[in-house]
């Protein structure tokens, strides 16, 4: 019984051709709005990045990456001929200062990881530079080649007012610092800096789907620009290159202080927040159970129904609708198989790596379903039945994902046309969900195929990945901001 009440379930995920279609309608409707006025759903974000790598960029730079899974810093050696060298340490955020009344302790964490970072990986700076000055109590300023030009990859959005300058417009993927919001995050991060009195300018402030969009665009195969950068990872965004004529909110009167001579400029969309009012969005009870249950109700809609911090919850709360409905009787063998202390119990109790896993088992009996059930949820006795309706429910979730994923792709080709030219579109992409999903892509593949204006096209877009781009893309980033520097005091 579990299995046919699963695969009834299963059925609410289901998002068919006509669906998708008017997704992507309105995705390109609420795209061009985003262009034409502030305040929009889509925030359509300019990001003052207005051409992309060619391969031929060098130099060493540091790179900090905040908003995915870990906290990274990296130091990045741009070889200039399409390669690098990357030194990188993660760690995870500590979840008390994801969720605090301050920022500060947040940003000195971060800075605290700098210096571990250019003491263990840069020693002999760092001797040279930092040691030596407290050991001799020197306040002196540090000469200019002294100091690491630093690129900021942080993924939230953004009011960016210029290529280091930005204030926070909302926190999101579970982070809730109020008095951060509204404040100049390079300053956050550089005051953090300066309390240590590190050798580091923060030169760049960047989202990661431009960071990925830069480093897919330096490395891509056959020096093709890069046309979109995206991550389907803990949230989603994209940012693609956008015909700077078409952003109408922005003044590019003479006197506008930023480099025009491209004609584009990299526009960052934030589309986690695609159709906030949910008028094309599919909309099943565990959507709206997990949405009044977040931190931002209301908010972060197509987020809510495509990313990995998401999508583990709503399939607990799908799997607990089972085991509550007395047809379906999922895990409920012997009366008692989810004992009290269940991570299935509690909010977030999933996480993507188990959709992941389950949808990789090809064992018959799905044995490894059924041991990552016992492991991770304290399930004594998972019966195949069992395994087989959580894999299918698992399955449709993701499933819808893809598709919702498609939708964002699709509206971005078919805005700025590059789906009609004869070249090649190349798209990067990162994030643990196209990592680790099995067939993410050709999911997303399959229903851009179903998508009015892309159909066989669709085998002209080369989507890769771009792993850990972020940091490269930051240190390509930074690379710009230190150029249109050069010359200035
Ligand atoms: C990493 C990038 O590789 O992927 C980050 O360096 C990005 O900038 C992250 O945020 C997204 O993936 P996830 O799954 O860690 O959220
Ligand atoms: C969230 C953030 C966005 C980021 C994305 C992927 O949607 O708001 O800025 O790019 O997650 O990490």
């Amino acid at each position: 019984p579990s299995v046919a009440a699963a695969a009834r379930l299963a059925r609410q995920f289901d998002y068919p051709s006509p669906q998708l279609q008017r997704g992507v309608d309105e995705f390109l409707r609420q795209m061009s709005e985003g262009l034409s006025k502030s305040g929009a759903t889509l925030s359509q974000i300019p990001t003052y990045v207005t051409s992309v790598p060619n391969g031929t960029e060098k130099g060493l730079y540091l790179a900090v990456d905040l908003g995915g899974t870990n906290f990274r810093v990296c130091s990045i050696d741009l070889h200039g001929d399409s390669t690098f060298n990357l030194t990188q340490s993660k760690v995870p955020i500590p979840r008390d200062l994801m969720v605090a009344p301050s920022y500060k302790q947040l940003f000195q964490f971060l800075a605290k990881q700098v210096e571990h970072f250019l003491e263990l990986h840069h020693n002999e700076h760092f001797e040279t530079t930092v040691r030596r000055r407290r050991m001799t109590g020197t306040t002196d300023q540090y000469r200019r080649e002294e100091i690491f030009d630093l690129g900021f990859t942080f993924s939230f959005p953004v009011h960016q007012t210029s290529i280091n300058q930005g204030t926070l417009i909302r926190w999101t993927k579970g982070f809730d610092i109020p008095d951060a919001i509204g404040k100049d995050v390079c300053s956050m991060l550089q005051n953090a800096i300066d309390e240590l009195h590190l050798p580091v300018r923060v030169a760049a402030l960047v989202n990661d789907t431009v960071g990925t969009l830069m480093a897919r665009s330096y490395t891509s195969p056959g020096k093709t620009e890069t046309l979109i950068g995206a991550i389907f990872g803990t949230g989603t965004n994209g940012a693609y290159l956008e015909s700077l004529n078409k952003v109408t909110k922005m003044d590019t009167s003479k006197g506008a202080d930023f480099d025009q001579s491209t004609g584009n400029m990299v526009i960052n969309t934030e589309w986690g927040s695609f159709d906030n009012q949910l008028s094309v969005l599919p909309n099943t009870e565990f959507d709206q159970q997990l949405d009044a249950g977040s931190v931002n109700p209301g908010i972060q809609m197509f987020e809510k129904r495509v990313s990995g911090m998401f999508l583990g919850e709503i399939l607990r709360r799908a799997i607990l609708s089972l085991t509550k409905d007395p047809e379906a009787n999922l895990l409920q063998k012997n009366g008692s198989s989810i004992p009290d202390t269940s991570p299935l119990y509690s909010v977030w109790g999933i996480d993507t790596s188990f959709l992941s896993a389950v949808e990789a088992d090809t064992t018959s009996d799905l044995a490894l379903t059924k041991a990552a059930l016992r492991e991770h949820f304290e399930v004594h006795d998972p019966s195949t039945d069992d395994a087989v309706a959580i894999k299918t429910i698992g399955h449709a979730i993701a499933k819808r994902a893809a598709r919702l994923s498609a939708v964002a792709l699709s509206a971005v080709l078919l805005d700025t046309g590059r789906i009609n030219t004869d070249e090649t579109v190349d798209i990067g992409v990162d994030g643990s969900l196209v990592e680790f999903y099995p067939k993410f892509v050709d999911y997303i593949r399959e229903a851009m195929r179903e998508i009015k204006g892309v159909g066989e096209k669709e085998r002209k877009v080369r989507i890769g990945i771009a792993k850990d781009g972020s940091g490269v893309g930051a240190a390509l980033i930074a690379l710009v901001a230190h150029k249109s520097n050069v010359g200035q005091p």
